[in-house]
């Protein structure tokens, strides 16, 4: 089977508070998504790069002129929905053509301009004869607790057991079709099949493949893009 990767990029990215979507934003001289696609297209394991952004995106034509080693190796995809989630099944039934049901599909955030391409090959090659597939994760490292809606503790969380999800989460086509086309309310692909009774394995992922998320990020992410690794 092959991997493909694919990038949810549709987001408005209204917490990061800038003018353009966060996706675009520049990080270390590169639009954010620039840093995932040059990942992906410089990871041997990955067959095709496909990308969905919204269907008015005003800004993806300016960064594929820019990156003509990019052409062949990156498919746009004009399906953009309302939540991620959304996002990722469109993108998922757009490719249905040039992906079997036993191919690898690598989703990726692009919000984790961080990821390299070390942490695609330790996944890949720790889940090739999985049967159900898995996500880079990172072991919790505060001590986490839930909240009732007065902002007191309603209970601490054993940490032990915690990890952070992180991405690229991958499965196999058709399972994580399935598994999308049913969900109901997922902020990830691991979520989705793990309501079909599965159990996603968790790979060791960094602290360097951060969400940027919020206005003070885009340093921290400054600094992991200009080291080298
Ligand atoms: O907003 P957040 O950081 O959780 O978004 C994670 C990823 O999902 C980003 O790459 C964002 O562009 C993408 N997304 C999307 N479609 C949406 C919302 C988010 O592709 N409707």
């Amino acid at each position: 089977s092959r991997y493909f990767a694919l990038i949810p990029a549709a987001g408005i990215g209204a917490r990061i508070g800038a003018d353009i979507p966060k996706q675009y934003m520049p990080l270390a001289g590169q639009p954010m998504l620039m840093h995932v696609l040059d990942t992906f297209a410089a990871a041997g394991a990955i067959s095709h790069v496909f990308v969905v952004v919204s269907a008015d995106d005003g800004y993806i034509a300016d960064l594929m002129a820019a990156a003509p080693h990019l052409q062949g190796r990156v498919t746009l995809l004009f399906h953009g929905g309302a939540t991620r989630r959304d996002s990722v099944l469109n993108g998922l039934q757009a490719i249905r053509e040039e992906v079997g049901d036993d191919d690898w599909v690598l989703v990726h955030d692009a919000a984790r301009p961080g990821l390299t391409c070390a942490l695609i090959e330790r996944l890949v090659e720790t889940l090739r004869d999985d049967l159900v597939g898995g996500l880079l994760a990172l072991p919790v490292v505060d001590t986490l607790k839930r909240g009732d809606q007065n902002a007191r503790v309603a209970q601490t969380v054993e940490r032990a057991e915690l990890w952070a999800a992180q991405t690229p989460q991958m499965f196999r086509y058709g399972l994580l079709l399935r598994a999308l086309t049913l969900a109901e309310a997922v902020t990830d692909e691991a979520s989705a099949v793990e309501q079909l009774g599965l159990q996603p394995r968790l790979v060791e992922g960094s602290p360097r493949n951060f969400k940027v998320t919020l206005p003070h990020d885009v340093a921290l992410a400054e600094m992991f893009l200009k080291e080298k690794f």
